[in-house]
């Protein structure tokens, strides 16, 4: 993690300019959901937890990580509101290194977070995910694909990028390509990618 990308979505919340602020996960999440039997769940970069919220009112235990505290305090508030305070557990920490004591979650979903990781801490969370998913588990990614920032900044992951990555570890069972748009931004290329732990 970079001081600048932690600073930059320390920003974003105080801003308040949150397009993952919404009360329901993206369709793929609410389309997989019925696909899996409840177990344990990890949601990397988990915001306001709408994820794990989501899958704690479908039976799910969930735990979530995100590094900006405001998020997971009112991901535990909502969690809280929801009726779901016991099965879901928030905390402020890496999604790189997630601290789970546990090495058995029968799924990660990460919406947009591992995408602004430097190479070097794609590596460590890769391996994370490896030692905390158990054998046969389901691994939901969203990703930006690499492009420019209005303000110039490169963002994003390379194109094929995520292929390599998890070729060590993990079966790529489906990759949808698409585009994405936030307000009146020119839409830029992402890509969903359904994996399971070898
Ligand atoms: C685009 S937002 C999506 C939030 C959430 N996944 C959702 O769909 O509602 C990405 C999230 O990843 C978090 N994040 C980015 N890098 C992180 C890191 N190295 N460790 C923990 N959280 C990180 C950000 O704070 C932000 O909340």
């Amino acid at each position: 993690m970079t001081n600048e990308t932690y600073n930059r979505f320390v920003e974003r919340y105080q801003s308040g300019e949150l397009p993952w602020a919404d009360e329901l996960p993206p369709p793929e999440v609410i389309d997989l959901v019925p696909t899996l039997s409840p177990g344990r769940a990890l949601d990397l970069g988990c915001g306001y937890g709408r994820t794990a919220i989501y899958l704690a009112l479908h039976g799910w235990t969930a735990d979530g990580v995100d590094f900006v505290e405001q998020a997971v305090e009112e991901a535990a508030r909502r969690a809280a509101a929801a009726g779901v305070a016991d099965q879901t557990k928030f905390y402020a920490g890496s999604a790189s290194t997630p601290q789970a004591n546990d090495t058995s979650y029968d799924l990660a979903i990460d919406i947009g977070c591992m995408h602004s990781f430097s190479d070097e801490l794609l590596i460590e969370y890769r391996d994370s995910l490896k030692r905390v998913l158990r054998s046969g588990a389901t691994y939901l990614l969203f990703v930006h694909l690499r492009n420019e920032s209005p303000e110039g900044r490169p963002h994003g992951i390379a194109k094929g990028h995520v292929e390599t990555l998890f070729a060590d570890g993990f079966s790529l069972d489906r990759v949808e390509h698409g585009t994405t748009q936030v307000e009146d931004r020119p839409p830029w290329e992402s890509a969903w990618y359904w994996f399971k732990r070898n």
